[in-house]
């Protein structure tokens, strides 16, 4: 069989975990699937970083030598908001590649758009990694809908804000400590006020919207309060009555059909199925009419779990089982 041509947008926290895994796994991928997999080319905006060494591939800053490059098959993107990002995977689609977005930013506002687009070409456009990191939520409702209605999805959908508030509780370290952290540890969206303000919550949240519903409400009509406001006194007073705070993005359908959402912070007991969802692990609660709750748990950022559900998406793509890959 031929091999497979990738490009990879962006070489930060994300792109790295992307090609560190597709390079890992890539006898494993040949043994089961017959291709061989070769990464061409990956995007960044600045070539004269350091960045890993990728004897083979060739790091560019020049959008146009991947795509005008006409044996690319798949293109993951990994760089951040909302712009250039669709444009390139539009122009993308129309070349004839499959895509595969981690980037929550766009993919909230013109995800709809993007698929309807990708099916018009006759290509995928996937999108694992924009809501939950590693936690395979965007499969799971997938495969429950043809089934299934759902009606409510709630959970913790920002790895960052709930590692903060976590290590405010148990490390008792000011709000901007943990948050450091966090960056260090490639939780944090490069503008890190996403992440503690709950917009990047809200974007998740919108993205399953459009999933389980078919449609999102009007962004206008759902409140979105951040972590920015817990104080670390907050917190320990919360502790003292065995409550924990827990950042909640949640979502239903009423019988009428409105659709209601909300993001902000909680507080919740020891009774609670978020109660212990500590450090960078999210947890999506799903209900639906016939299977009832049914509740995720995993890592929400970092590279590996991120790689790994973008590296899971392009082995649907290539006709072959999802494997999760457990890395680091
Ligand atoms: P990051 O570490 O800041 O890396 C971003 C990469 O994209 C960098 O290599 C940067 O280039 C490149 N880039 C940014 N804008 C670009 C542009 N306009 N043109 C070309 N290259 C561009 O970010 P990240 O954490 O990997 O996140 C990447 C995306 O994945 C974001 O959309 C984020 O929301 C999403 N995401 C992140 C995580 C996570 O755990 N970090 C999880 C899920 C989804 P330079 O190297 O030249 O700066
Ligand atoms: N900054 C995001 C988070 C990355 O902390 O959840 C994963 O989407």
């Amino acid at each position: 069989m031929p091999s497979i041509k990738v490009a990879i947008l962006g070489f930060g926290t994300v792109g790295e975990g992307i090609f560190r895994i597709l390079n890992e796994r890539k006898d494993d991928i040949k043994q089961e699937t017959g291709h061989t997999i070769d990464i061409v080319s990956i995007l960044v905006r600045d070539t004269a970083k350091e960045y890993l060494a990728t004897p083979g591939t060739k790091i560019t800053n020049d959008i146009q030598e991947i795509l005008s490059n006409p044996d690319i098959d798949v293109i993951f993107e990994a760089i951040v908001g909302e712009e250039p990002a669709y444009s390139y995977l539009r122009e993308a689609i129309e070349k004839g590649c499959h895509v595969i977005t981690a980037n929550k930013t766009m993919f909230a506002k013109h995800g709809p758009a993007l698929v309807k687009h990708a099916e018009a070409h006759g290509v995928q456009a996937r999108y694992e990694a924009t809501t939950a990191g590693g936690v395979p939520i965007i499969r799971t409702i997938t495969g429950l809908l043809p089934a299934d209605r759902v009606r409510r999805i709630r959970g913790i959908l920002n790895g960052t804000s709930n590692f903060i508030l976590t290590k405010m509780r148990e490390e008792e370290i000011p709000f901007k400590a943990a948050l450091h952290e966090a960056q260090q540890l490639g939780y944090a969206e490069a503008d890190p006020s996403d992440d503690v303000s709950g917009m990047d919550a809200f974007r998740k949240l919108m993205i399953l919207s459009a999933l389980a519903f078919g449609r999102q409400p009007d962004w206008q009509d759902v409140p979105i309060v951040g972590i920015d406001g817990v104080t670390i006194e907050g917190v320990q007073d919360a502790s003292k009555g065995r409550l924990h705070y827990r950042h909640v993005a949640d979502i239903s359908v009423d019988e009428d059909g409105v659709l209601r959402g909300s993001v902000g912070p909680v507080l919740i007991g020891a009774d609670h199925p978020l109660y212990g969802v500590d450090g960078v692990d999210n947890a999506v609660i799903v209900d639906t009419d016939h299977l009832g709750s049914l509740t995720l748990i995993g890592p929400g950022a970092g590279m590996y779990p991120t790689g790994s559900a973008m590296v899971g998406d392009f082995l649907q793509i290539i006709g072959k089982r999802e494997s999760i890959v457990v890395t680091g």
